[in-house]
């Protein structure tokens, strides 16, 4: 046994081991970085100077703080691509850091937007409640982990409380503008839409971004809850309509989606889309950006974080409720009625899915 556990095979696989059980080490980190704001702190309008953890500790907690604690958590980011090392020669082999452009995510921009807001609002409390029950997802999963620790399903829950709705809001900013730059690069199936719908829409920035680059699209209906389109700004050729999407549907000439039928069971995607069906005139179609997980299991990076999305969904949002393959996806379309089915990919995480009534 003592030869078997000294062997090459039995060496990585205890270290994999240990990786594995402290990987939460990893996100509260990074949480812990989002909460001192350091991101902001090393690029200061572009320069990103390498800084020690003394230097970055005096511009985020000018009252003082533990630099070398600063620098433990800077060191483990560093191994996960989030910021660079610089170790310097003349100062005495002292550590700096910069930002990779991982860690340039996390900076707020002109528009106040960034990744951050959606890393806090990952790691709030109730949030936090759920995940040490993701076991019970697979003892009874007519209930999720986040209901269990909460007593509330998840979207209900947030719009209770002023605080989380607004972090909810920013967090859909900040992640969907850099997609829908991208998408908007590429994409032209927006051409000859007049009245576009986008349902569960939030803050209604993926319509302002499509109004912008389309002028054809005279008209933009952002329809989301209604304490989540109550607190969402005023945008030129937007209306916010509030509303339940399990009920009904605006109508358009199109109908656009952003990380919405993830969430829910295959029934309540059949019913969503039933009801953009309904919405819908004949030759429309609806446009969905969903995380599309593949078919394989494979160790990449774009697989790790899809199927880690996955199991987000099932524990804070539906225990029923998955990233599905671009076959699922195309299934249930065919079962809510729709007739033709396109995927386009201009991003590794979200695919664009087009259903044709
Ligand atoms: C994951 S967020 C996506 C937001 C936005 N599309 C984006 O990608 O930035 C899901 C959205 O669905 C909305 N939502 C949840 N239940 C809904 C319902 N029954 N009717 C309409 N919208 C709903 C939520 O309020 C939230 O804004």
């Amino acid at each position: 046994m003592a030869e078997r556990e000294a062997s090459e095979s039995r060496k990585q696989a205890r270290l994999a081991i240990y990786e594995l059980a402290n990987m939460i080490s990893v996100p509260m980190s990074l949480n812990a970085i989002v909460r001192l704001n350091v991101a902001d702190a090393i690029w200061q309008s572009g320069s990103n100077t390498p800084l020690s953890a003394s230097e970055i500790l005096a511009r985020i907690l000018p009252s003082g703080g533990d630099a070398e604690n600063l620098q433990r958590i800077l060191r483990l980011l560093t191994t996960y691509g989030v910021f660079a090392e610089h170790i310097t020669v003349d100062d005495g082999g002292q550590r700096k850091y910069s930002l990779t452009e991982i860690g340039k995510t996390l900076v707020t921009d002109e528009d106040g937007l960034s990744y951050a807001p959606y890393v806090l609002q990952h790691h709030q409390d109730a949030l936090m409640r759920a995940w040490p029950l993701v076991h019970e997802a697979v003892v009874d999963s007519t209930e999720e982990p986040f209901v269990k620790a909460n007593g509330e399903a998840a979207y209900s829950y947030y719009v209770k409380d002023p605080e989380m709705n607004e972090l909810m809001l920013k967090a859909m900013s900040g992640v969907s503008v850099p997609f829908m730059k991208a998408v908007l690069e590429g994409y032209d199936g927006f051409e000859g839409v007049e009245r576009l719908v986008d349902v569960g829409g939030s803050g209604g920035d993926c319509l302002r971004m499509i109004l912008g680059k389309h002028p054809h699209v005279r008209e933009g209906i952002n329809f989301d809850l209604p304490e989540v389109v109550a607190k969402a700004p005023v945008i030129p050729g937007v209306t916010h309509v509030g509303g339940d999407m399990f009920k009904s549907i605006p109508q358009g000439d199109a109908i656009f989606m952003k990380w919405i039928l993830t969430t829910w069971t295959d029934e309540e995607c059949k019913k969503i889309m039933e009801n953009c069906y309904k919405a819908l005139p004949e030759g429309g179609k609806l446009i969905a950006c969903e995380p599309v997980v593949p078919e394989e299991s494979d160790e990449s990076h774009r697989t790790r974080a899809l199927l880690e999305g996955d199991i987000f969904v099932m524990t804070i949002y539906r225990a029923k409720g998955k990233h599905r393959t671009e076959d699922q996806f195309r299934r249930l379309a065919l079962s809510a009625g729709f007739t033709r089915f396109r995927s386009f990919h201009f991003d590794y995480f979200y695919t664009l899915l087009e259903f044709h009534k």
